[in-house]
């Protein structure tokens, strides 16, 4: 969700900050701030928008002498996109920035107001700064009024707070946010994540739930609900020019353009000549598991219902899949000999991670598939099993989704050998298969072209159904979630055996229907149902290896060996298509509208 950084040491503030938070811009970009407390001086400055109107407003801004700063990129929770309601919150002299939901602030509002305190945001946030002014001029002394303010804080926050009262120090507290803390010598550096500090900070600690404490000159104190506590960092790297675009327009695009490269990075020493293996986790750990139960949000929740198919298919292991905030509070009935996996792109899904401790507090075994090392969710899984994609950038995720499934793929396989379920010769299919995958997830220029052309005839219209079976009915999801997320064009996904239960009753010329029809699995049967479509009079984008006469536009795919491989092509089709589609409609593909890329709050 929004994005956070600090600085304390004497660089440049403005250019640590704005360069930090051009990395966490993806995560929300309805409004920035910096704060910056250079002794007796306070500057700040806050702009609507992306993060260039902040750039622009502070460009005459230059703090060079030892300070702190603080700055954040807002995804609006509480309150709109305003300046006023931007990150950093003033209080008389103190500044702070927040990633979070501070779910009692309404409460602690009123009892703020009472005491005659001004409020000029609608934000939850704004409470903190207020709450620490007062106990800090009951106290006077920063770092208790700082303690006693978390202390009345429910909800989830990752916060940094400074103050003319202490101008030589950060507070910083995480509670159910990401919050990591970087050291270059002497200089400290906050962030909710470490791509904001890749090539400055040489090394890291992540901070855990409850930890709060203070970084003052060289000094950096860390407390939990025991007190005082010891922590060791990790050495960081990180590549930066990996997360530029290469040329590309967009970071979508060129994230679909890296799939078939990143494949092979999930598959690297995991699919051998004739086994598939995980080194990441012991045998044993399977031992007294006879079901899976997959928790998910959004794309991730989408690979998982793909693959659901896969492990009952294949390992014949029962396997529910559940989205995260429904989990939540279903009041689930789980068994110990349940496997939970989570699959995330960030690891920092609040409602996934929720759905973690829910799971583990029952005791389950629980195994992450993640694009992010050191995330939280990877953090609380028993096992966790990195996709290797490698930083996405784009809100809509393209490379995730491709590299979760073939890993959940590669996990099914790896079951099915542990529960003997497969004879030798399907493995080796599955693995051929597995292979085969990085040619059929290449874009070659004359499939860019033709979706380029075809997507100036699907502008309009009243909706977009995606319709599949089987596996391709999750792809289906995938499709028209795509789509919705960066072109604003109303799309849903469908099974296309249940189109004919309801939501036939839309279809007419209006109605864009892209059937993705492999012929490796149930050919025959979504063949029918794009019949019956078609006889309603839907415009039909049928998608196939099998020439369809009776399909407006067609675009045709490779004969293929096996479902996977029809998979992974349709998905490179409908990503391009909801690209091609939204670049002509003029959205920034990689920015839409009311997302953030990593969702932080329930
Ligand atoms: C994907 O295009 C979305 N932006 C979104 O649905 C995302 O997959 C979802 O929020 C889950 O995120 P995660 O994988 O980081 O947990």
């Amino acid at each position: 969700m929004c994005g956070i950084v600090g600085y304390l040491g004497a660089k440049e503030k403005k250019e640590i900050l704005l360069d930090g938070l051009k990395e966490l811009e993806y995560r929300g970009y309805d409004s920035a701030g910096i704060a910056v407390i250079e002794g007796v001086n306070l500057n700040s400055f806050k702009a609507v928008g992306k993060l260039e109107n902040l750039v622009r407003k502070a460009k005459d801004f230059k703090a060079d002498s030892f300070g702190v700063a603080i700055g954040h990129t807002r995804w609006a929770t509480h309150g709109k996109p305003t300046e006023l309601n931007a990150h950093p919150h003033l209080g008389k002299k103190s500044y702070v920035v927040h990633n979070g939901i501070i779910e009692n602030y309404q409460e602690l509002k009123k009892e703020l107001i009472s005491e005659g305190v001004e409020f000029l945001s609608q934000t939850d946030t704004e409470v903190i700064v207020h709450l620490f002014e007062k106990y800090n001029s009951e106290l006077n002394e920063p770092f208790e009024a700082f303690k006693k303010t978390i202390e009345r804080l429910d909800g989830a926050y990752a916060t940094l707070l400074i103050t003319k009262d202490a101008p030589d120090t950060i507070f910083f507290a995480k509670h159910g946010s990401p919050m990591l803390i970087g050291f270059d010598g002497d200089d400290v550096y906050f962030a909710s994540s470490d791509t904001a500090i890749i090539g400055k900070a040489d090394k890291v600690y992540y901070l855990e739930d409850g930890e709060y404490g203070y970084a003052k000159s060289g000094e950096v104190k860390l407390f939990n609900s025991k007190g005082e506590k010891s922590f060791t960092t990790k050495p960081l790297d990180g590549d930066k020019l990996s997360a530029q675009k290469d040329g590309y327009r967009f970071f979508m695009e060129k994230e679909i353009y890296e799939q078939s490269r990143v494949i092979v990075d999930t598959m690297m020493g995991r699919v051998l000549d004739s086994e598939v293996t995980l080194e990441e986790v012991n045998e044993s750990f399977f031992e007294g598991i006879d079901s899976i139960k997959i928790c998910a949000c959004g794309t991730s929740y989408h690979s998982a219902l793909a693959t659901s198919y896969l492990f009952e298919r294949m390992a014949k292991i029962r396997c529910d899949v559940e989205i995260a905030s429904e989990f939540r509070y279903k009041e689930p009935l789980l068994d110990k000999s349940t496997l939970f996996i989570t699959i995330s792109q960030s690891g920092e899904t609040a409602d996934t991670l929720e759905a973690l401790k829910m799971a583990k507090r029952a005791g389950l075994k629980s195994l992450t598939i993640c694009n992010v090392d050191n995330s939280s969710i990877v953090r609380e899984s028993d096992v966790a099993l990195l996709t290797r994609a490698g930083i996405e950038k784009g809100v809509a995720s393209t490379k995730a989704f491709a590299t979760q499934t073939m890993l959940l793929w590669i996990l099914a396989i790896y079951i099915a050998q542990l529960r003997g379920t497969l004879d030798r010769e399907t493995i080796q299919k599955e693995i051929e298969a597995m292979r085969h995958s990085p040619t059929v997830l290449k874009v070659t220029d004359e499939l860019h072209s033709k979706i380029h052309r075809l997507s100036k005839r699907y502008l309009h219209g009243h909706g977009f159904f995606f319709i599949g079976r089987d596996i391709f009915y999750p792809l289906a999801l995938e499709g028209a979630l795509k789509l919705k997320e960066i072109s604003y064009l109303h799309a849903e996904g469908y099974p296309a055996g249940e189109m004919k239960h309801g939501p036939i009753a839309l279809a007419d010329s209006n109605l864009f229907t892209i059937a993705l029809m492999p012929k490796t699995l149930l050919y025959d049967k979504i063949k029918s149902n794009v019949e019956e479509l078609s006889a309603r009079d839907a415009t039909i984008l049928a998608i196939s290896p099998e020439p369809f006469d009776l399909a407006d536009d067609f675009i045709q795919t490779k004969q293929a060996i096996h479902p996977m491989l029809e998979f992974f092509e349709m998905m490179v089709i409908t990503q391009l298509l909801a690209l091609e589609i939204s670049i002509r409609l003029g959205n920034d593909v990689d920015m839409p509208r009311n997302l953030a890329k990593s969702v932080t709050v329930e």
